[in-house]
């Protein structure tokens, strides 16, 4: 009993309090980069102009069931024919640097070849405009439209289609390597091999894991194909891999294998090959968790020298982070944070820094830049009025600038998207541009969340 029969306060907790942003505002280096991103068929349209092929989105898309709202990437966003109104729209928001992909059956019909000159030209009109408004490109060599008939010789469950991805990247490499860009050589392989391969539902709609096990390598090794070929070149900027990551929290702390195990597939699978030249060997298996592949056939996949290829040195490592995941003691996937209007999206603004600082505790240093982050629209509808996003937004740069202080080696944050776009298997039913598009009129209009971001741009820092 205390004297005087009070209690005390406790003096000591087991979780310690949440960080809470200062009340100043958060400055970010100077320099740093603050961009937009988008991918080639969400926004392009055009699907058939100049000589362009078709990618394995085309026959995905248009195959009935797959897409919700029975869409297809024409139009899109039209950018292909509006590219000059966007970038005058990227400056006016203060953007340093545009994210864009190169549809490859554009500059390679079929995927390897004689190039089509009027695709690639399309790009160098693209980049020159972006350079002339002082906007870095950032570009991305592959973001999921595999031309279709490298998809029908076997697409990426084909060793050949690396080496044909690498001599793809090399013509970019060699007709837009004055931009002094920074590239990215494959957008998010663990989406593309897992929800492409495994689940279905996305392009090319397979369903079987040994198949997305090869998808995975073979996206690594072209991957590490395209960097060696980068040094090749000689051209100036930077090359790195985008990988999405996702925290993973264990919600039954006395069973935290199947968390451990999805951990494994979720990030170790990308991170440790590419930084470490090592797969890790719990990420396939039957364990709950794991990629139900066969592992030793994953391992006859893989020929002497491919982890070397693969972790050749990359300038950058681009994270895309858009929340956490909670695993349960037999794998199931818990909600452990709000989700957005995409179900799959569990918000955790903490989630990022702890990223962030896991990846400069546990792998080699690298700079890091933060290439895709941000949400859909709750409906539909089309609206500029998006508070979530501010908010989700604010977070996140708060988040961001904390890990720099912690001595993160983070370079620069890209919104997704600068357009609403399509959504892939949602179609037009998930928007998540900062700036609105009217699929009628083409009409683009800023949402509130753009007025946000200039205003951060501008001051290079993050309010309360
Ligand atoms: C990741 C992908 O790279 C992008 O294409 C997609 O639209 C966003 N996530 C949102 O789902």
């Amino acid at each position: 009993c205390t004297p005087g029969g009070s209690t005390p306060a406790p003096t000591s907790s087991s979780t310690p309090a949440p960080w809470a942003p200062p009340a100043e505002p958060m400055a970010f280096p100077k320099g740093y980069t603050w961009g937009a991103s988008t991918s080639a068929f969400q926004i392009e349209g055009a699907l058939t102009a100049d000589g362009r092929g078709a990618s394995v989105w085309d026959t995905f898309a248009a195959l009935p069931g797959k897409i919700v709202d029975r869409s297809t990437g024409d139009p899109a966003a039209d950018q292909y024919h509006r590219y000059a109104d966007d970038v005058a729209l990227m400056s006016s928001l203060g953007l340093g640097a545009y994210r864009f992909s190169i549809s490859w059956s554009r500059v390679m019909p079929t995927g390897t070849g004689e190039v089509n000159q009027p695709g690639l030209d399309y790009y160098r009109r693209l980049v020159d405009a972006l350079v002339g408004a002082g906007i870095q490109p950032t570009i991305t060599l592959f973001h999921w439209d595999l031309p279709q008939t490298l998809q029908d010789a076997g697409g990426w469950t084909s060793r050949d289609t690396a080496a044909r991805f690498a001599d793809y990247a090399a013509v970019c490499f060699d007709a837009l390597g004055d931009a002094n860009a920074d590239w990215l050589t494959v957008n998010e392989p663990k989406t593309h091999a897992f929800v492409g391969h495994w689940y279905g539902t996305h392009a090319p709609g397979l369903r079987d894991a040994d198949t997305a096990a090869a998808a995975v390598h073979h996206q690594l090794l072209a991957h590490g194909l395209a960097v060696q070929r980068f040094r090749e070149s000689g051209v100036p900027g930077r090359i790195g891999a985008a990988l999405n990551l996702i925290p993973v929290i264990a919600t039954e702390p006395d069973y935290p294998e199947a968390a451990t195990f999805t951990d494994a597939r979720e990030n170790r699978l990308f991170l440790d090959p590419i930084l470490k030249g090592a797969y890790p060997d719990d990420a396939l298996g039957d364990e709950p968790g794991q990629l139900p592949a066969d592992a030793t056939a994953f391992l006859a996949l893989q020929q002497p020298g491919d982890l070397d290829i693969i972790s050749e040195p990359c300038d950058l490592l681009a994270v895309q982070y858009y929340g956490v995941t909670g695993v349960d003691g037999i794998g199931n996937t818990v909600e452990v944070a709000p989700t957005s209007a995409a179900s799959w999206q569990q918000i955790d603004p903490q989630g990022l820094y702890d990223l962030l600082m896991r990846l400069k505790d546990e792998y080699p240093a690298i700079p890091l830049i933060i290439t895709e982050n941000g949400i859909p629209d709750p409906t539909a509808d089309l609206t500029v009025d998006d508070p979530d996003r501010v908010e989700f937004l604010r977070a996140h740069f708060q988040q961001a600038a904390r890990a720099i202080g912690d001595g993160v080696p983070l370079e620069g944050h890209y919104v997704w998207s600068l357009l609403d776009n399509f959504e892939w298997a949602e179609g037009y039913t998930q928007r998540w541009g900062i700036v609105a598009v009217d699929f009628e009129t083409q009409e683009r209009t800023p949402k509130k969340s753009a007025g946000y971001f200039a205003d951060v741009i501008a001051a290079n820092a993050v309010s309360k």
